[in-house]
């Protein structure tokens, strides 16, 4: 699928060659070197001139030059294109056609909603009311400084580590997990580099053609595209407030291929809601009876306000049922990418091994790193400061919500986690909503790339954007829903 082309890249203004020559040479390159590919749209000629940071009428004369030579073709009322006719591709015959290429891989691109989101949200210009991230003033900063601090004083084996990850970071994470009832031996637990890798390599080991894995009918995974390939089938299983109703699948489909059953059972992403206690129980029995292995992800579990949430449903997994994931992303940082996935020891091998196939291990760095924060109590300190100030954060969004949403929207008042769920009264074309936010330079994720189907629901989270920017951001939201 065509994109819009993203210049990364401006002229020097103190070379000899005009800016025009230099503009043309760059984008002839881009297109020559198939960055670019036949039908790329290129911005506005007002975006371009801000982008390359020169006139209007540099851009005109660069584009009219690029159009005559056949690079470019441009369309009153549709934009400029990277021409289909594409000289750079009939001058030479050693560009290979990446187009091709691109469109036969195994993976597809992101959902174009996605891809906005993921470059938008780098823009300093933009309020992101929906970011799944703590900010960077809600990371422990000084910790952080003490103990690169620490690390740089002793020496440390910055080598490949062991399949399965740095083995003391192992032997910490089996007494964390101690304390959520979860009992495993160092074997049972693979460090991943995000606990997103933990889903890939299982799609890669233990999943292939006319395997199904079940998900609920919102769902984190929904947004990507880490089940959708292979012959992989993502299928929507029914789901109340409590969470996924297996019972409601056909068993005779459960024969047909591999199949799991993949659930965020605490705090889950992107409706906020915690699954009862019994309803786990219920899950992992019928579960257990019809074979139906689940991965359990429990990546905000640590982020409860008041009250633990119910204990996770590997605890009660007597017979290797459940895959557990967790993470540092969302209680930490998501940029020291470690998460881990603990499973039966056949399981865990197997995609240690895979995982030395793909990238030799995660970062050792962020391995000792992680090691030293479970082993002082750092972390578990961090925690409790990080739930105070987002329990403080997500009151103050729930009373802007109060006052710019309350005739128009409904939502649930969160016990932890990252998000609300907000439920519009009317149904919106919410790709619409979503740019008509961005042309207001407000960043949302609309409740459509958690589903397959419409969807007038938005993720609202308090844990990234500043408490003044939620203010203006959602009241430019609701004004801009109000006038929809
Ligand atoms: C439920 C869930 N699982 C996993 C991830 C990815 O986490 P990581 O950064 O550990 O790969 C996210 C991130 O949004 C998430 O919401």
């Amino acid at each position: 699928m065509s994109k819009e082309v993203t210049i990364d890249w401006c002229p020097d203004k103190s070379s000899k060659t005009a800016l025009v020559h230099q503009i043309v040479q760059y984008i002839t390159k881009k297109v020559y070197r198939g960055d670019w590919l036949i039908g790329d749209r290129l911005p506005t000629q007002r975006a371009l001139a801000v982008a390359f940071d020169v006139n209007r009428s540099t851009i005109s004369t660069a584009i009219s030059e690029l159009t005559i030579s056949g690079v470019l073709e441009t369309t009153v009322g549709k934009g400029t294109y990277v021409a289909n006719n594409t000289w750079s591709l009939l001058v030479s015959d050693k560009t290979p056609n990446w187009k091709d290429y691109i469109e036969k891989g195994f993976h597809q691109a992101n959902l174009p909603t996605i891809q906005a989101i993921n470059k938008y949200e780098f823009d300093d210009d933009i309020i992101r009311l929906s970011t799944g991230e703590v900010s960077p003033e809600l990371m422990p900063q000084d910790l952080f400084s003490e103990i690169f601090q620490q690390m740089s004083s002793e020496p440390i084996a910055f080598n490949y580590l062991e399949p399965l990850g740095l083995e003391a970071l192992r032997t910490e994470l089996c007494h964390y997990l101690k304390k959520h009832d979860i009992h495993i031996t160092e074997k049972e637990i693979l460090i991943v580099s995000g606990s997103l890798q933990a889903l890939q390599l299982v799609a890669l080991a233990l999943l292939g053609k006319h395997s199904k894995v079940f998900v609920e009918e919102y769902s984190y995974v929904k947004s990507l595209k880490v089940f959708e390939f292979s012959g992989i089938n993502m299928k929507t299983i029914a789901t109340d407030n409590d969470g996924p109703l297996p019972w409601i699948i056909d068993t005779s489909t459960l024969r047909e291929g591999t199949s799991i059953l993949y659930t965020i059972p605490t705090f889950h992403n992107p409706t906020g809601r915690v699954m009862s206690h019994e309803r786990r129980v219920e899950l992992l029995k019928w579960c257990q009876k019809n074979h139906l292995p689940i991965i359990e992800d429990d990546a905000y579990r640590e982020l409860y306000f008041d009250v633990r949430p119910p204990k996770p449903i590997k605890s009660m997994d007597t017979s290797g049922n459940v895959l557990y994931l967790g993470s540092f992303s969302k209680s930490l940082a998501p940029g020291i990418r470690i998460g881990w996935i603990v499973g039966p020891e056949s399981v865990i091998e197997r995609l240690g091994d895979i995982k030395m196939q793909t990238d030799y291990g995660a970062s050792s760095v962020s391995q000792w790193m992680m090691t030293y924060m479970l082993r002082s109590g750092l972390y578990e300190e961090h925690l409790i400061q990080l739930r105070t100030r987002l329990k403080e954060r997500c009151h103050q969004v729930l009373s802007y919500l109060d006052t710019y949403f309350s005739n128009i929207a409904t939502w649930h008042v969160p016990k932890g986690g990252f998000y609300i769920w907000l439920k519009l009264n009317r149904a919106y074309h919410t790709d619409t909503l979503f740019e008509n936010a961005l042309k207001n330079k407000v960043l949302i994720n609309p409740g459509f790339i958690y589903t397959s189907k419409n969807s007038s629901h938005i993720r609202i989270s308090y844990s990234y954007a500043s408490m003044a920017d939620m203010e203006k951001g959602l009241q430019i939201l609701s004004k801009i829903i109000r006038e929809l």
